[in-house]
């Protein structure tokens, strides 16, 4: 299949761009200009931004499909370009000229946090509202709602340097996937995609606090000692009142708290395969 894919340098972008390069689909990749090496070799590039049509143009030229792996950057604000917002509002006007035939989403469980307990941000409001725009679209989508990806403990929000932070009291279980689990799942599905919109939900198979989580991880991460660290939830809430990457945290970290996720990943299990890797494993692989 050919496939344009935008954020494939991204954290969660890269497993998907290694894993559908490796079963042998043609990956086109829009990549910020010094990124070209953070994609897999056999990846074809076309250096731009999402903001320029063109460049999202020539990505799309030729491909069948669309894999969109976009975050709200945490130190943006809601009045700055967002991919998530005007850029697939771009890439939708363009995949229709290309006639393309799928398009995947990367959106999240835990956005579903949006209007619980009287909780309201903007950044959860704008990944909502892209997935009703693609749902509207008359171009098919595939939408993933993952939980939370093993990978912020090494490489994403939970790590602070040497440090695993973590803020207030987590008290849901969290079904933590990884992105390699992921990433075939995400392939499963542009493979048996039928061409009406899907939502997966997307969980891993054990369930652990945010706590649990990070002393397993610790316990088994090789590569170098961290630590955990705690942060009063209030003291957060403060710092976020001064700087955007801190609101960002102390928003995700509410939500993260407080969001009642259910074991909801029977379908997406079934039809796409079931994870693998536990986060003992995980840590160890690393
Ligand atoms: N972390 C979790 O546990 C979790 C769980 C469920 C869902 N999610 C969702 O997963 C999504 C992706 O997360 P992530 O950690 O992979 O995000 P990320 O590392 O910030 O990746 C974002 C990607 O978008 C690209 N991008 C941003 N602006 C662009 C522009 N103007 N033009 C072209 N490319 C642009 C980035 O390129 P550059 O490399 O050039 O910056 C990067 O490749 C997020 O929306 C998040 O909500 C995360």
């Amino acid at each position: 299949m050919k496939i344009a894919m935008f954020g494939a340098t991204g954290m969660l972008g890269k497993p998907v761009a290694e894993r559908l390069t490796t079963e042998g689909h043609t990956l086109t990749a829009l990549v910020r200009p010094g990124k070209e090496k953070h994609v897999p070799p056999s990846c074809n590039i076309v250096v731009g931004d999402l903001k320029n049509r063109k460049d999202i143009r020539e990505t799309i030229s030729g491909c069948e499909a669309i894999y969109l792996s976009l975050s709200v950057a945490q130190s943006s604000t809601e009045r700055d370009f967002q991919p998530e917002r005007e850029g697939i509002l771009l890439v939708l006007e363009e995949a229709v000229k290309e006639g393309i035939q799928v398009i995947g989403y990367l959106s999240s469980l835990v956005q579903q946090y949006q209007g619980m307990n009287g909780f309201s941000w903007w950044a959860f409001r704008l990944k909502n509202q892209a997935v009703e725009t693609l749902k509207k679209h008359s171009i098919p989508c595939i939408i993933f709602r993952p939980s939370t990806f093993m990978e912020n403990f090494d490489q994403g929000s939970y790590r602070q340097g040497g440090n695993i932070a973590l803020s207030g009291t987590s008290k849901h279980p969290m079904y933590f996937i990884a992105g390699r689990d992921y990433a075939r799942m995400v392939a499963n599905a542009l493979a048996k995609y039928k061409g009406s919109n899907v939502e997966y939900t997307i969980q891993g198979t054990e369930a652990f606090t945010a706590d649990e989580a990070a002393k397993i991880f610790v316990s088994h991460y090789k590569k170098e000692k961290m630590k955990i660290v705690k942060l009063p939830f209030w003291m957060l809430r403060l710092f976020g009142k001064l700087t955007p990457t801190f609101n960002y945290g102390a928003n995700i970290v509410e939500a993260l708290n407080n969001y009642p996720e259910h074991f909801e990943g029977t379908n997406a299990w079934e039809q796409l395969g079931k994870p693998v890797l536990t986060l003992k494993e995980y840590a160890e692989s690393r």
